[in-house]
């Protein structure tokens, strides 16, 4: 069964604008795929719905099999469990008032019931957990203290990251993580999310406008334009003729054509 599957997914927001149009797709456990399409695309809109934090009316998403409704708060509660997010700018999904270590026990705090298995917390403190957790994602311990502001933009993406799989969600979903960072932190990120998924096994849904980075991490990719899917291919077939217009041109603008 397919961890999470969207069916003929449509979203209208008011004022007629058609976010998405008749998408559907699968992820199996452990599958890295990515979302491409340029500005206004609908990606984001895509990402929100997957997490419950956007609503729809048309279409069906199954997650492990039940619908994600975000109307149905207890659902969504064990939903947010398996599911977590990272956002494009990590300054405003943290916040500011808080260090380092205390947003990272955020989830934790949520979910009470949830010990990671990747991490031994017996005789730990809570401050030692979230340094574990800085470890690894590869923040330095000596960073707990600081607060949002005191950290530069890629180690805020790492704090994102730390929490996002501290409570060990079967699938991550990434809106654009790379995107506000410079070229070197990009490839760093993207390093730390493959390492991620091939050691705890996460199943990532990766979204950018950016084909090189999905073609880096991802081993399917589907591309939208207008709300609608105009292509979905593994990432053997990237070059193939069969490739849409469209596609093909987002390969030459990433200057990925041969
Ligand atoms: N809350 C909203 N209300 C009305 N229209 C919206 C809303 N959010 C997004 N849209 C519109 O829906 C369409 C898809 O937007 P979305 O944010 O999903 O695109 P995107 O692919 O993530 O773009 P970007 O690459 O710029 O982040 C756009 O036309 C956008 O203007
Ligand atoms: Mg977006």
């Amino acid at each position: 069964m397919s961890l999470l599957k969207v069916d003929r997914l449509s979203k209208k927001y008011t004022k007629n604008v058609q976010a998405l149009d008749d998408v559907s797709f699968s992820v199996n456990e452990g599958e890295c795929i990515g979302i491409v399409g340029e500005s206004g695309s609908g990606k984001s809109t895509l990402a929100k719905v997957l997490v419950g934090l956007e609503s729809y009316r048309d279409g069906t998403v199954l997650f492990n099999g039940i619908p994600i409704l975000p109307k149905k708060r207890d659902l969504l509660r064990q939903f947010r469990k398996n599911v977590q997010m990272i956002f494009q700018d990590s300054t405003s999904s943290l916040n500011p008032k808080l260090p380092v270590w205390k947003s990272i026990l955020e989830p934790l705090d949520n979910f009470k019931e949830v010990s990671p298995s990747f991490l031994n917390i017996k005789g730990l403190s809570r401050k030692e957990i979230a340094e574990e957790l800085m470890e690894i994602v590869g923040l330095d311990r000596s960073l707990s203290e600081r607060y949002p502001e005191e950290l530069s933009g890629g180690q805020k993406q790492r704090v994102g990251i730390a929490r996002a799989i501290s409570i060990e969600p079967l699938l991550l979903v990434c809106d654009e993580p790379t995107a506000s960072l410079d070229v070197t932190v990009q490839v760093q990120i993207l390093r730390l999310l493959k390492e991620l998924q091939k050691t705890k096994n996460l199943t990532i849904l990766f979204i950018s406008h950016d084909l090189r980075a999905v073609s880096y991490l991802c081993e399917k990719v589907i591309v939208l334009k207008d709300g609608r899917m105009v292509d979905s291919f593994g990432l053997a077939d990237l070059y193939q003729e069969e490739r849409h217009e469209y596609t093909k041109a987002l390969i030459k603008a990433a200057s990925l054509d041969r």
